[in-house]
């Protein structure tokens, strides 16, 4: 694979970062000139800036509004009216990528080429203290990707039981005290409403006993992050929904940041590789299940230790392609 210079255009034309697996997301994408690619994470625009560059056609999703502003003026001055009839080669739209077949639906964007999915937060959102994504920011408990919908995880945090706080620390944390770590929050609210990143970080260290190599509140705040999200019933249901807008032929291409999200996505392409279902010593097939895809990466594919060296936030990258059949 040859690699591209290719990294984030932003508004004034500099480059500051490089999207993760960029060359591998290219290669699994197989971008041809004039496909319609779907980058359901635009983020700063880094993986759709290259699929441009090679004469895709981009729809790009994002929750966050902030990404979509930003992006989208980088995107416009970048690629002025290259698209078909000498518009831009390009559609940007604020929205949950859940929403994925609709607003292709909607933008007359389908079927597509390629779908592709960069999974988590960015760097600019975790450095935005007034995000609330970083313990290591104070900052207002929010953590939405897109601020104007549902509840911050302040919400969560000050009136979940310890009972629900516990399952999300357990399910999306995968914190082995979670128990301990909701109880520790009850009695801290009790005392006075947890309203800062700040504070929530140091009810949960104080309750771990201090920090080890890694902050204990990394888990707690990635699961309240997946959990005021919903992000990973939103994967579930967005992964499904790009199998069948892709054409046959078409590639779907998800990088994933944790253990959860990688799951779901081992899980989901292995399924919808097999052709029957059913469960296992069911003697006829009663499912009617169809494969839909080919999977194209046996094993994930993970950043070389270049990659990691320049840019340590990519360590826990996992890519997984497949082909629509
Ligand atoms: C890791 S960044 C993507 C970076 C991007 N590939 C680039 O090159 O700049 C992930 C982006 O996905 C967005 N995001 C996360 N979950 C989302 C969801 N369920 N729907 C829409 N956007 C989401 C975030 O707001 C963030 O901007």
């Amino acid at each position: 694979m040859a690699p591209t210079d290719m990294a984030v255009i932003d508004m004034e034309g500099n480059q500051p970062h490089r999207p993760v697996l960029l060359d591998e997301a290219l290669h699994w994408l197989a971008v041809k000139p004039g496909g319609r690619y779907v980058d359901c994470t635009l983020g700063r625009g880094g993986h759709a800036t290259a699929i441009l560059r090679q004469g895709g056609q981009v729809l790009g999703l994002d929750a966050d509004p902030t990404a979509i502003r930003e992006t989208e003026g980088g995107l416009a001055t970048a690629f002025p009216g290259s698209g078909p009839a000498g518009g831009p080669p390009f559609i940007i739209v604020q929205a949950y990528f859940d929403r994925l077949e609709a607003v292709a639906g909607e933008q007359r964007f389908a079927p597509v080429d390629g779908v592709l999915f960069d999974l988590g937060v960015s760097s600019p959102q975790l450095e935005d203290a007034a995000r609330g994504f970083s313990f290591s920011k104070e900052g207002p408990l929010d953590m939405r990707f897109d601020p104007s919908q549902g509840e911050p995880a302040e919400t969560l945090v000050n009136h979940a039981s310890v009972d629900e706080l516990a399952r999300i620390f357990r399910d999306y944390g995968e914190e082995p005290q979670a128990r301990k770590m909701a109880r520790a929050i009850e009695a801290a609210r009790a005392i006075e409403p947890i309203r800062t990143t700040a504070r929530l970080a140091e009810v949960i260290e104080r309750a771990a006993g201090g920090r080890g190599r890694i902050h204990p509140a990394t888990r707690i705040f990635q699961a309240l992050r997946i959990g005021t999200n919903r992000e990973l019933a939103r994967l579930q249901s967005a992964l499904e929904q790009a199998v069948r807008i892709l054409i046959r032929g078409g590639r779907l291409v998800v990088i994933s940041f944790h253990s959860l999200e990688d799951r779901i996505v081992k899980t989901f392409l292995a399924q919808e590789a097999r052709s029957c279902i059913c469960p296992p010593h069911t003697p006829v097939c009663i499912c009617g299940h169809q494969a839909t895809v080919r999977i194209l990466t046996r094993k994930p594919v993970t950043p070389g230790s270049a990659e990691v060296a320049a840019n340590p936030r990519s360590r826990s990258a996992k890519l997984r392609a497949a082909e629509r059949i």
